[in-house]
């Protein structure tokens, strides 16, 4: 008993001297958490075996509960406390929120003095109806979503999670509203989640539903062009390119076509400016290029025609976009070309071989007939 007293009035001291500390200090353990409508206990730690003269519980400055050997609560109190004689222990239920706060205790031992304790107790509402709830479930690349959390509970912590990893702020990633906020600001194909809600205070936890967000994307921004094109001479080639959009409302301001040459040279044949208008430079193209909806159209395909066509497209706001399609020049024998000729070579095949057909036929008769008529040809 006397070998604990320094203790006390040390841990005492450490109590009065250090300000915001709340930790039990005497007899009595840390701060202590709880849930609504729980119980606690505060349990004292004197020497075993002691006997008491009385003990005295306060909550804040008000006297809860004695024991002057009877059992004396204060108004209010009788249905929620049960007092443990042989350790001077108090348990104390059906908490509610005003139930935070400090505690202590004093315990008179006989003939000794009084043991003081004292502990902080909170009372926690615990956490439930965990609930996500998202701007929009279904959004385009590149736009923002706001995830929202909500919980029933006190004192809420929360955390994100995407698919089992935390989710942490970047740049693209904001944690707002005490955490409760998720916003993406710059949406990625990637991030369609399942993104939960983890919610905690010191007496429990909850996790929300997952939610997935949809993320429609488009193909990247590019230009597509035909690596190769046949055309033959004298007849009408198009050559094609296929400008695919950004997420950015492009608007096509301006779509060129220039010849590179196989010397190297190169030549701009073509420009259009959308409204105002085509204009077609000096070349040995002029009079036979045209534009048309994503194509550029050559007429009278002659043989220096041939090379590497470069198409510009200018988009406003992303800039420029470049392909190249060759082209390569061949004689009037095109496909087309072979295929209306060997039609008639093959007519003119099949008449001359009715023709030596019927001939053959009337030639074989003839023979038939006279050999039957006159008798076989005498030999000598
Ligand atoms: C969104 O991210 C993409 C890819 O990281 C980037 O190209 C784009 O500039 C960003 N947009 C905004 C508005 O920050
Ligand atoms: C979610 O996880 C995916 C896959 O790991 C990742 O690519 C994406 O950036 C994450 N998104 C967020 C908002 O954390």
């Amino acid at each position: 008993m006397t070998s604990s007293r320094p203790l006390l009035v040390l841990l005492w001291f450490i109590h009065v001297t250090i300000p915001g500390l709340t930790e039990g200090a005497g007899v009595l353990p840390d701060g202590l958490n709880a849930a609504v409508g729980g119980k606690v206990m505060f349990t004292t730690t004197p020497t075993p075996g002691t006997t008491f003269q009385s003990v005295n519980w306060k909550f804040g400055a008000k006297d809860i509960f004695t024991w002057n050997v009877n059992n004396f609560p204060a108004l209010g109190y009788e249905d929620r406390i049960t007092f443990f004689l042989s350790t001077g222990s108090l348990e104390l239920r059906n908490l509610a929120l005003t139930d935070s706060g400090e505690y202590s205790v004093t315990i008179v031992p006989p003939g000794e003095r009084p043991q003081p304790g004292n502990t902080r107790l909170d009372v926690y509402e615990p956490v439930s109806n965990v609930m996500v709830t998202s701007s929009s479930t279904e959004l385009a690349e590149f736009s923002s979503v706001s995830l929202s959390c909500s919980s029933s509970g006190s004192s809420l912590s929360f955390l994100w999670l995407n698919s089992s990893s935390e989710v942490t702020g970047s740049d693209r990633v904001q944690i707002t509203d005490g955490g409760s906020t998720l916003t993406i600001v710059n949406v990625t194909r990637y991030d369609q989640g399942p993104f939960r809600c983890r919610v905690s205070n010191p007496v429990s936890e909850g996790t929300s539903d997952p939610v997935t967000l949809t993320i429609n994307f488009l193909e990247a921004q590019q230009l597509k062009m035909e690596p190769e094109v046949t055309g033959y001479l004298g007849e009408e080639v198009t050559l094609r390119y296929q400008f695919i959009p950004g997420p950015k409302d492009d608007i096509i301001s301006q779509v060129q076509w220039k010849l590179k040459t196989p010397e190297g040279e190169e030549i701009t044949i073509i420009v259009s400016r959308g409204e105002s208008g085509v204009s077609v430079p000096e070349t040995f193209l002029k009079g036979r290029v045209k534009i048309a909806e994503q194509s550029l159209i050559i007429e009278d395909v002659e043989m220096r025609d041939a090379g590497s066509y470069i198409c510009s497209v200018t988009a406003f706001p992303s800039g420029a976009f470049e392909g190249t399609t060759k082209l390569v020049v061949k004689e009037g024998l095109g496909a087309e070309g072979l295929g209306s000729e060997g039609l008639h070579i093959l007519a003119k095949i099949i008449t001359a071989g009715l023709f030596v057909l019927i001939v053959g036929t009337m030639l074989a008769t003839t023979l038939f007939i006279i050999r039957k008529r006159y008798g076989p040809v005498p030999s000598d």
